[in-house]
């Protein structure tokens, strides 16, 4: 069945695959990103399925203009999949406190204000489903991640403490966790991605696994097993490992 969902960048990467996913499958898709010529594209691509909603989701008030604009257009919302983020390492030597604010502004405040407008939405929906792109980068500390873990880590929380609350009015939430996927904020990265894949294949991935609404969606399988297995080392042996790779510049944070 043809659901109304609001995906957060959708310009580019993983929202961008997801949107075709989403799209071939029928659904309804408000896109948003700051970039629109993209989303534009999309529009013309699938007629009469896309409301193209462009915007800077770090400024609450662009956010909340976009809330209003799906609700004067479809009235409700079924689906909202909160994907827009970005990435920033840090350097310990140059810590600057503005980069953290930066980093929390769009991966994690921008969520919360895409959930507050999507969530009255969210109510008048048919089986109203919410989810969120985290990372596999929450389940342990990583040298120059700690930016980018910490918002990541702070979105999970957001996502699956809301969802003991949602619970009773029937909203499920899922959070989905990838591990290293191509897509332009990753192709900045100069150094090795162990099994990455491609977006088409992650889009493909979390568009099939959204329709049985889990809990999480984490991924590559391995790459999981491996996070989860050095997540679960005593804390002292976790240290001896990351201050190893603190070391090679040829491991790094996904
Ligand atoms: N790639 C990976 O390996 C990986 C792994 C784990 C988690 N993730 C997460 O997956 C999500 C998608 O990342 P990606 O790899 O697909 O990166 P990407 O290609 O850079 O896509 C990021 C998307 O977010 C949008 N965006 C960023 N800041 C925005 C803002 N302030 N307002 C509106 N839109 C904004 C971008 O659009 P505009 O620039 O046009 O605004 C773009 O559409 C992110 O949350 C990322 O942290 C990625």
């Amino acid at each position: 069945m043809s659901r109304r969902i609001w995906l957060t960048g959708a310009s580019s990467g993983i929202g961008a695959a997801l949107a075709e996913q989403l799209l071939q499958a029928g659904h309804r898709l408000a896109v948003s990103a700051r970039s629109e010529a993209p989303l534009q594209v999309l529009a013309a691509r699938y007629p009469g399925q896309v409301l193209v909603l462009a915007g800077d989701l770090s400024d609450a008030a662009q956010v909340r203009a976009i809330g209003a604009a799906i609700h004067a257009q479809w009235g409700a919302l079924d689906t909202l999949i909160v994907n827009a983020g970005t990435c920033e390492y840090l350097e310990v030597r140059d810590f600057q406190a503005a980069m953290i604010e930066r980093v929390m502004r769009a991966n994690l405040f921008s969520a919360s204000y895409c959930i507050e407008a999507a969530l009255p939405l969210l109510r008048a929906g048919i089986k109203p489903h919410l989810a969120g792109v985290s990372s596999s980068v929450t389940y342990l500390p990583l040298p120059r991640a700690q930016a980018y873990g910490a918002s990541k880590a702070a979105l999970r929380y957001l996502l699956e403490a809301l969802r003991i609350d949602l619970a009773a009015e029937g909203i499920d939430v899922t959070v989905i966790s990838p591990g290293f996927v191509d897509t332009p904020l990753t192709q900045k990265n100069d150094f090795p991605m162990p099994l990455r894949w491609s977006a088409a294949k992650a889009a493909a991935h979390i568009a099939k696994r959204l329709e049985q609404r889990p809990l999480e969606i984490a991924f590559p399988g391995v790459f999981i097993a491996i996070l989860w297995l050095l997540a679960h080392l005593p804390k002292r042996l976790q240290l001896s490992i990351g201050k190893r790779m603190a070391r090679s510049s040829a491991k790094e944070p996904l």
